[in-house]
């Protein structure tokens, strides 16, 4: 999970940045770099692997100065090495970037600057970033002109910071989505900027947190904050208390609400390292799986509990169409008692965030006991379902502190879609086009998910219309039918209030008679390969005088004719539709347990990991 830190003020910057950084390690990196002004010039030093190979270097070659910016990074786009490694260095060597997310146009940029004589140090999407700042400043224009126009340039979602020499006194930064925070800590006479709180809580407690499309001008005595027009925008000073809790949470009440937000940059982190957007390639090395183990897969069991298994829905449906392997999902509570048939080239995929869920791990061992191969996805890392499986994928969300998954479901779904592809292009089952296009989706997959979050007032509206309901029915088709399940597992597990996720076509075998005004229906009709049946399925629900939720796809004429509630996502492709469409319903649930005053975090006899059957 990179982080970044920045000074400026009267001390050395240095061990400010270093400790900062520390205070962010247990997110994990694989490479951590600083810069900081020495005498007019930007020293810059860089190492690959843990921070105190970075302060070794530090030690062997120091640097002081007024000034300075440091990063951890977890490589998006080129290998874990020194010179992938933040922060990146503009050709004349007077600007430094350190960077958090995908710049998504990152190979158009790159072409252009290349055919403008820019010649790029590293394999990074970052360095682009810098060249921009390079290419817009002039004598005329400021640094924050420059990094303004160069944020214009960006797709995709940012925490970016800048320094340069040529404006010694200044520090920009700049949020655009929701690709991790941007905190700035006043002190007195001295300012910090770091993409977590932790990293600076120990030099003040007076903080101000930049808002989406908002950059700042952080001088010593002064902060500026504009938005990407460069109107100046007034800003509130929060004072927090120095309990580390609290300081976790940042500017979130709840952990669950930081958790959602939290997974624009938890999707960035999760494809971080693992795709080659030149090649078109995925890399999960972890999962051991070599070409022609790959082509001996017989069948793919998933098996997972609550949350978990719901992401192992939407893993079958990937793989079976990306990979075309026949895939069984299983309760993991079920798997060992009902005597599956197990056996070498039959591959069981255990999910869970904990990795120590007692029914999943049972399930593990089963498929172990009867000869076949596991692999988990896992959130907690040395867990042990990562111990005894034969290859595993971690998700890189984190910790998630929250009982109700949210950041923990979407990861998996992004590595499932990530396995779907790799044993596709292993197996020979996509062709080079397809393979190219699918990976591609995934540099698009933060940005979108920051969409789905800037469209929080509508949903917090809808939480306040639902607010009193006792039932409440999901309905979903294909792949997007296991987000129904989550939708409602979601809201009764925190609210308290009878949810049920159904499959849409049962509908008219039962469910519908439930169907009258006091029963709200959530659909999930995003334009997949199902809208049209889901488009029926809503109208027999407002024939029967139900309130229909959707969520739906911006712009859609005829949710919007349709539907009383609209919850829209951004146009995605298909297959990675369950990423959005359950962002709304997470925060859907966590706005009515909220209004109802409900202890968000620690549901009632409800416990984060499970290790009792
Ligand atoms: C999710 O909101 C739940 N709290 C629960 O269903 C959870 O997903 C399940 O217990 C599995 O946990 P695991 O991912 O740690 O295995």
């Amino acid at each position: 999970m990179c982080g970044i830190v920045g000074y400026i003020g009267p001390q050395n910057a240095t061990p400010i940045i270093l400790n900062g950084l520390k205070r962010l390690e247990y997110r994990g990196y694989d490479s951590a770099g600083l810069a900081v002004l020495q005498n007019g010039q930007l020293e810059v030093r860089r190492e690959v692997g843990k921070l105190s190979r970075l302060a070794a270097l530090v030690n062997e070659q120091p640097v002081s100065g007024n000034i300075g910016i440091g990063h951890t990074r977890w490589a998006t786009h080129g290998e874990p090495s020194t010179r992938n490694a933040h922060p990146h260095v503009g050709m004349t060597g007077d600007f430094v970037v350190v960077h958090n997310g995908i710049v998504e146009n990152f190979m158009e940029l790159r072409s252009e600057l290349s055919a403008e004589g820019v010649i790029f140090q590293s394999e990074t999407d970052t360095e682009v970033i810098v060249h921009l700042v390079e290419r817009f400043y002039s004598k005329e224009s400021t640094l924050e002109e420059a990094a303004r126009k160069t944020f214009t340039q960006l797709r995709g979602a940012h925490a970016i910071v800048v320094i340069s020499s040529r404006e010694p006194d200044k520090i920009i930064a700049a949020r655009i989505g929701n690709a991790g925070g941007v905190v700035i800590g006043l002190g007195d006479g001295e300012m910090f900027v770091a993409s977590d709180m932790p990293a600076i809580l120990e030099h003040t407690r007076r903080i101000v947190f930049l808002e989406s499309l908002q950059m700042a001008v952080i001088k010593r005595d002064g902060l500026e904050v504009l938005n990407m027009e460069g109107e100046k925008q007034t800003y509130e000073v929060v004072s927090v208390s120095w309990d580390p809790v609290a300081a976790e949470k940042g500017e979130y009440r709840h952990f669950m609400h930081k958790e959602i937000h939290e997974q624009v940059r938890s999707l960035t982190d999760t494809i971080a390292g693992r795709v080659d957007f030149e090649k078109g390639f995925v890399r999960l090395p972890e999962l051991n799986l070599t070409e022609e183990s790959a082509r001996k897969i017989k069948k793919i069991y998933i098996t997972a509990c609550g949350t978990a298994y719901h992401a192992g829905m939407v893993g079958k449906v990937l793989i079976e169409n990306i990979a075309r392997i026949p895939v069984e999902t299983d309760i993991a509570s079920e798997f060992r008692y009902r005597n599956p048939i197990l056996g070498p080239d039959i591959y069981v995929i255990a999910i869970s965030q904990s990795g120590e869920t007692a029914d999943t791990l049972a399930a593990m061992e089963e498929a172990r006991s009867k000869g076949s191969r596991t692999w988990a996805i896992v959130n907690a890392i040395g867990s042990q379902a990562m111990r005894v499986s034969d290859g595993y994928i971690s998700m890189q969300t984190g910790p998630e502190i929250g009982v109700a998954s949210t950041k923990a479901f979407t990861a998996p779904l992004v590595d499932l879609y990530m396995l779907a592809v790799l044993l596709g292009t292993l197996r020979g089952t996509l062709s080079e086009k397809d393979r190219r296009q699918l990976v591609a989706n995934l540099a698009h997959v933060p940005s979108m998910a920051s969409r789905c979050l800037e469209r929080e007032d509508d949903i917090q509206a809808t939480a306040r219309a639902l607010l009193n309901t006792s039932h409440c029915l999901y309905l979903g088709r294909g792949i997007n039918m296991p987000i129904a399940y989550e939708g409602a597992l979601k809201l009764k597990e925190i609210s308290y209030i009878h949810a049920e996720g159904y499959p849409a076509g049962e509908m008219k075998h039962g469910p519908i008679a439930l169907i009258d005004k006091n029963m709200p229906v959530v659909v999930l009709a995003p334009r997949d390969p199902w809208y049209e049946k889901m488009l029926s399925q809503i109208e027999q629900a407002k024939a029967r005088g139900g309130t229909v939720i959707a969520v739906a796809t911006e712009g859609d004429e005829n949710i919007e004719r349709l539907a009383d509630y609209k919850l829209w996502i951004p146009q995605t492709p298909w297959v990675l539709s369950p990423v959005m469409a359950v962002i709304p319903l997470q925060l859907l649930a966590y706005h009515i347990a909220s209004l109802r005053g409900l202890d968000v975090d620690q549901p009632r006899n409800l416990a984060k990991s499970v290790t009792v059957e």
